[in-house]
């Protein structure tokens, strides 16, 4: 495997979308040997993906359909790791994946899906070379929800409890796994959220150049 796979994880508001693009300017900038970058995220634009997106906007209660909602997380994972993240990571390429195995580890089992269960059935899906957890009170996500979706609807997870449920999984799956997993605060300015970034991946060494 001659890419460097790195995935961003944190609940609904946590601002991994500004986390991306600075992380893929950040990767691009710094060495001409990352100028392939696969910007890539979960659930896909698979036909699985877009069940699952369609479910998200129609349903209402957090904890229902845990079950379903766990086969189609995993399948449509085990179609993008076939068929565009294991292939990139084979050319070389730097792969950022917005949400990935720690997502269904954090929301299903705050949906009452065992841990261990969810650990189990995923241990054949690669381990990224680091992930990074944003971090922050559930209260203070839902208030960036609610200002940047003020015309859209809630969505099934959008629920101030069942979200600190989810916070609190990804801090145990953090301490819990051997995986390379960095916990950062994204309860600040987003500036200073990317600093801290840029920091954990100084820290681990994984970019060479
Ligand atoms: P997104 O808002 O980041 O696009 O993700 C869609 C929702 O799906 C979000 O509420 C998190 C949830 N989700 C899971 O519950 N399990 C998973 O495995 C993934 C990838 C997402």
């Amino acid at each position: 495997m001659k890419g460097i796979f790195i995935a961003v994880e944190g609940i609904d508001g946590a601002g991994k979308g500004y986390i991306m693009m600075k992380l893929q300017e950040y990767i691009t900038g710094r060495s001409k040997k990352y100028d392939h970058v696969l910007l890539t995220r979960e659930p896909t634009n698979s036909n699985i993906g877009q069940k699952m997106r369609e479910i998200l906007a129609k349903e209402d209660d957090p904890k229902s359909g845990a079950r379903k909602c766990l086969d189609l997380y995993v399948s449509d994972r085990k179609q993008h790791l076939e068929n565009h993240i294991l292939p990139a990571l084979e050319k070389g390429y730097v792969v950022l994946c917005d949400r990935y195995k720690y997502s269904t580890m954090a929301f299903q089992a705050a949906q009452g899906i065992p841990l261990e269960e969810l650990i189990e059935i995923q241990k054949d899906f690669l381990v990224p070379h680091l992930t990074l957890i944003l971090d922050l009170p559930a209260r203070q996500a839902i208030a960036r929800i609610k200002y940047r979706d003020w015309q859209g609807g809630k969505e099934k997870f959008e629920d101030p409890t069942f979200m600190e449920t989810v916070r609190q999984n990804y801090l145990l799956i953090a301490n819990k796994l051997p995986d390379p997993i960095t916990i950062i605060d994204a309860g600040q300015d987003k500036q200073e959220t990317f600093k801290q970034v840029k920091q954990a991946i100084e820290k681990k060494g994984i970019l060479p150049y």
